[in-house]
């Protein structure tokens, strides 16, 4: 994939209003990103896709969604207060500061050749206080995955809904890492969301359910429509596995700067439920009440970025194609996600019936479909505009219109035209849509 693909989408995403550097009009955060009109659009399509294949479409799992802060206790339990660290090592000439692992030469600064210092541990967990007293007494911490709320309400799950196993916990939320390099746009950053699922299996069942949600994640990009060849499998070498996982698997995405892990799908065994039963006191096992056995479940966790899958749908729909010895500009996303589903545009801005009946068209369909009205460019620049958007349908209305009654419907990939009765729009975007 060419590498300027990512900053022709960083700009397009600035140009037409998806995602903004975050305080801008102060010189821009680093590393942290706001999603505007089209963006939170997008971002909200992706999770709605994820919530519906993951929740609303099976009958073994729940959702859920836990508070960002929790007992500073859970972090201790978990292992990420002792374990969570990344190793940094600082330039002495120009301060720089890298992650230790990505360093080919571990005593000099790969962009001055300066000195580096040694190794260091750097907990990756932002801390903040509870309450007005900033003592230790007080300190809490930002969570840096939605999992560990899913662990710790197990035993409210059982209690409350009495499920049987197999059964999942589902749950997107933000999560905050103190990242040492963030970059590559909203890849890696310090504030993100995630979309995790905790599924609970009986030990002896946990390889196959392993296998099972990594071929059913794998299929929803499929499904999203990112191309086969630009996603792949990457099993972990034993040396790469976290210290709580038997197995996992990333699911990888060709972005333009290298193949990256877009989620990952891990057996973490019964780590998570044996550690918080033992530091709470609560009892966090399962009870068979047919086989008359007590254990502790073993836990699947397909976790995947928000974030990183909105970064590979948008790099994967950007298409550049010639038309007419022009470039056209279009983001080909899948019809679940584009952020708006239909354009309704008038040919002339300057005739007031003509205008008026593209706004009351435009004003009826946004009652089914995400519709925009734009009246603000002639039509080859709004097209153009929708295009850049991903509006998978433009419906144009024309002087003819005023006449017969009919408006023209153009298709985004194929760029082909139809004319149809007005009164017709709503049930033919409807079938094409749904
Ligand atoms: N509960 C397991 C867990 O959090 P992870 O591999 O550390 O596992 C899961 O994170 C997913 O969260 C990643 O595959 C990625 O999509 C997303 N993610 C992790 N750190 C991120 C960051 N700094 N910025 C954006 N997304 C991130």
């Amino acid at each position: 994939m060419p590498s300027n693909v990512l900053e022709n989408i960083i700009s397009l995403c600035k140009r037409r209003g998806f995602i903004f550097q975050s305080s801008e009009i102060y010189g821009g955060l680093s590393n942290t990103w706001d999603y505007g009109p089209f963006g939170v659009e997008l971002k909200n399509n992706v999770k709605s896709a994820w919530w519906k294949a993951n929740v609303w479409q099976r009958s073994d799992t729940f959702g859920m969604d836990a508070a960002i802060l929790m007992h500073p206790a859970v972090w201790k339990a978990s292992g990420h207060l002792d374990n969570f660290f990344d190793l940094k090592s600082d330039c002495k000439s120009c301060h720089k500061r890298f992650k230790t692992q990505d360093l080919k030469d571990k005593d000099r600064c790969p962009e001055c050749a300066g000195e580096l210092t040694s190794a260091r541990p750097f907990n990756l967990m932002f801390k903040t206080y509870q309450g007005p007293l900033e003592d230790e007494a007080n300190v809490v911490y930002l969570r840096p995955e939605t999992a560990q709320g899913m662990f710790v309400n197990f035993a409210n799950i059982l209690d409350s809904r009495h499920p049987k196993l197999p059964f999942g916990l589902a749950q997107i939320g933000k999560s905050f890492r103190n990242e040492i390099t963030p970059g590559n746009f909203t890849f890696r950053t310090r504030e993100f969301e995630q979309m995790e699922i905790e599924y609970f299996v009986r030990p002896e069942d946990s390889d196959r359910a392993f296998e099972e949600w990594l071929a059913l994640r794998f299929d929803w990009y499929l499904k999203l429509g990112i191309k086969k060849e630009n996603i792949r499998m990457r099993p972990h070498s034993p040396d790469e596995l976290a210290h709580y996982a038997k197995s996992c698997t990333d699911i990888e995405y060709n972005f333009p700067f290298g193949w990256s892990e877009l989620e990952g799908v891990a057996n973490r065994t019964d780590y998570d439920l044996k550690q918080h039963s033992q530091a709470s006191g609560r009892d966090l096992m399962y009870f068979d009440d047919v086989r008359k056995e007590r254990f502790f479940p073993y836990i699947i966790e397909p976790s995947a970025g928000v974030d990183r899958s909105v970064l590979a749908f948008l790099v994967d729909a950007y298409c550049q194609e010639g038309v007419k010895n022009e470039t056209r500009v279009v983001l080909k996303l899948h019809k679940d996600l584009a952020p708006v589903k239909v354009a309704v545009l008038p040919l002339l801005r300057n005739r007031p019936q003509l205008v008026e009946m593209a706004r009351c068209l435009a004003l009826d369909l946004k009652k089914s479909f995400v519709t925009l009205y734009d009246d603000t460019a002639s039509i080859g620049k709004l097209y153009r505009r929708q295009d850049e958007i991903g509006t998978i349908y433009c419906v144009t209305v024309d002087v003819q219109s005023m006449e017969d009654k009919q408006v023209t419907v153009r298709d985004r990939d194929t760029m082909q035209q139809v004319r149809i009765p007005v009164e017709g729009v709503e049930r033919y975007l409807r079938e094409k849509l749904t």
